[in-house]
C-alpha cells in the first residue's frame, strides 16, 4: 500500500468512497466544494494495487482574530469499509501529520471520537470554535503556540454548508 498526494484524475473514485465510508453524500459533497473553493491544504490517498482505500483531507482554518499561526483541520478521513480496522486510517493520520510538519502548520484541529485521535497525540481543545463544541481536539505541531490563544477558530466555509 502506498501513501499518496490525491489528483485530479483521482477525484470521483475518492468522492465515492467517502460516500461508502460516511453512508451520505454530506461528507463527499463537503470536500468536492473544499476543492473548488481551493480550500484543501493536503490531500492523501491510500492505494494498493490502484485501488483507493482511504481517503484524508486537510483544509485552511483562520483564526479570528488572526494571530498569525497557519492551522489545518483534518476532515474527513475514510476508509472503505471492507478495509477498515487494518491500520489504513493510522497510517494516512502519521501521513498527513508528517506533511503537515514539512509545510509548517503551526497547529491541526479536527472533530471526532478522542478515544481514535489520541493515539496521533490530539487533546480536547479549549478553543472556541464557529463550528462544534463536542470533540474539538487540537495538535500543536509548533510547541505552545496554542496555549494563550483565546481566538475563535474558523472552519473553511465548506463546513458551513454541513451544517451541526
Ligand atoms: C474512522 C476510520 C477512518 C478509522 O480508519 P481505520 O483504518 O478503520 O482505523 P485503523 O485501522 O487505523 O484503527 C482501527 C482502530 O481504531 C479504533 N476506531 C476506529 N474507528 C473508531 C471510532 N469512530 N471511534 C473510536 N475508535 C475507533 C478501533 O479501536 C479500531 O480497532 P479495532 O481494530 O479493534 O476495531 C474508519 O473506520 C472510517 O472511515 N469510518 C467511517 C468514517 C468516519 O467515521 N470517519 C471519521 C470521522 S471524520
Amino acid at each position: 500500500m502506498v501513501i499518496r498526494q490525491t489528483t485530479e484524475s483521482d477525484f470521483e473514485e475518492v468522492f465515492s468512497l467517502i460516500q461508502s465510508a460516511f453512508g451520505n453524500k454530506k461528507e463527499s459533497d463537503l470536500v468536492r466544494r473544499l476543492i473548488s473553493d481551493n480550500d484543501v491544504l493536503i490531500n492523501l490517498v491510500a492505494e494498493s494495487s490502484s485501488v483507493i482505500l482511504g481517503n484524508i483531507v486537510v483544509s485552511t482554518i483562520n483564526m479570528e482574530p488572526d494571530l498569525g499561526l497557519f492551522c489545518g483541520g483534518i476532515a474527513p478521513l475514510s476508509v472503505l469499509p471492507d478495509q477498515q480496522s487494518s491500520g489504513i486510517g493510522s497510517k494516512l493520520m502519521k501521513a498527513v501529520i508528517k506533511a503537515s510538519k514539512k509545510m509548517e502548520i503551526d497547529a491541526l484541529f479536527l472533530l471526532g471520537d478522542p478515544d481514535y485521535y489520541n493515539r496521533f497525540g490530539f487533546t480536547v481543545s479549549k478553543i472556541k470554535n464557529d463550528y462544534s463544541v463536542e470533540h474539538f481536539q487540537e495538535l500543536e505541531l509548533n510547541k505552545g503556540c496554542l496555549v494563550k490563544v483565546k481566538s475563535t477558530v474558523k472552519y473553511a466555509s465548506a463546513f458551513l454548508s454541513l451544517g451541526t
